[in-house]
């Protein structure tokens, strides 16, 4: 098979990212790397295959392997706490495995046939290797987290605060599936169903960076929430990108949400500003999975001002992430650091 080797310039990229996603890049990947399993093995073949580094015939590659951020937000919260970021790095790279449990069983349950500029896992080998795959991943970063050792303490806690997310994230993905084709659902409905399926993780990575340095329960507690607001604000991005994203750069479809009549913040907002016969026809856009219908959503979403009403609110809840981080007396530079990347999330392109 054909290998698309990211054309992107690495140190142009890493330019243009903020600091706190490019700063332990290193410490990371060589840490994710040490707890791959032999590409030899079938799921150790899919997982590496999933994470960028070997084709889907086990030889070595360098495709995408994703932006990193919820590893660079765990080891933010440890360095920002006074401790060094190693301290976190056990939950950093749990949190990353999970990530990618979640996106192999996200991408069987989409029926999506792209992620991160290749081809989906299940797409390769079939869903039902897909969710080996996916499990597999998510018993290897609970294994790594709670091995034996040093500091087995905090790392038990951090590996309470992830399967607690992982738990919210399940949920979150059973109310997405559960809302197909519901284009009438409250705002309050979408809030809960996005910081479920996305704000957990994020907030979990920044509790799980506080706990390893040794952070009390107000200070998880208030990471917790800024992660959760700086998730919904990042699946409010990913839904603006799913739908008139670039997929040369997005690495994914644009298709697919509108395809699968998914309950995506374009749709709340744009229903909810409809006229009768306007929520008439995306009610029965909704329903109706005739061919082609996508691309009448799309433009009916476009006539309603989804995209406008859509594009700003990100970053009104990427300023509300921040601000919730005010109280826990953290460094200026560490703050600046995590707005920066913050503002970044709202309005990235991929
Ligand atoms: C994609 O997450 C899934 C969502 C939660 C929206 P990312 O955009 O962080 O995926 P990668 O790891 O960078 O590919
Ligand atoms: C995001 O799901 C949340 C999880 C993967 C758990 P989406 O389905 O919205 O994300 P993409 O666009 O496929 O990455
Ligand atoms: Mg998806
Ligand atoms: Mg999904």
């Amino acid at each position: 098979m054909a290998e698309r080797i990211l054309d992107l310039d690495p140190a142009a990229d890493q330019e243009q990212r903020p600091a706190l996603l490019t700063r332990h890049t290193t410490l990371i990947e060589s840490a994710i790397r040490r707890s791959a399993l032999p590409s030899r093995s079938h799921l150790g073949r899919m997982t590496a295959y999933h994470m960028g580094w070997v084709t889907p015939d086990g030889e070595p590659a360098l495709a995408d392997s994703g932006k990193r951020v919820r590893p660079a937000l765990c080891l933010w919260a440890c360095e920002a706490l006074g401790e060094p970021p190693s301290c976190a790095l056990p939950a950093a790279i749990a949190v990353e495995l999970i990530h990618n449990f979640t996106l192999i069983h996200d991408d069987i349950q989409d029926g999506d046939e792209q992620r991160r500029h290749r081809p989906t896992v299940w797409s390769i080998w079939g869903s039902a290797q897909g969710i080996n795959a996916g499990d597999g991943m998510l018993a290897m970063a609970l294994r790594n987290l709670l091995a034996p050792g040093p500091g087995a303490e905090r790392r038990m806690r951090a590996a309470h605060a992830l399967s607690a997310a992982v738990v919210d994230v399940v949920e979150g993905q059973c109310m997405d599936i559960a809302l197909e084709g519901s284009p009438g659902a409250s705002q309050a409905t979408y809030l809960k169903l996005a910081t479920a399926k996305t704000g957990a993780l994020l907030g979990a990575s920044l509790a799980a960076g506080a706990i390893l340095a040794g952070a009390g329960e107000d200070i998880v507690r208030n990471f917790d929430s800024a992660g959760r607001l700086l998730g919904l604000a990042f699946q409010i991005r990913d839904d603006w990108l799913g739908t008139w994203g670039d997929p040369e750069v997005t690495g994914k479809g644009r298709t697919g949400d509108l395809a699968r009549r998914k309950l995506t913040y374009p749709v709340v907002a744009a229903y909810e500003v409809a006229s009768p016969p306007r929520r008439r026809e995306l009610r029965r856009l909704f329903s109706d999975k005739e061919p082609g219908g996508e691309f009448r959503l799309r433009a009916l979403l476009e006539d309603l001002g989804g995209p406008a009403l859509t594009a700003g609110v990100p970053l009104v809840l990427a300023r509300d992430a921040v601000a919730m981080l005010d109280s826990c007396d953290l460094p200026a530079p560490a703050l600046e650091d995590f707005a920066e990347v913050a503002i970044h999330v709202a309005e990235r392109d991929r």
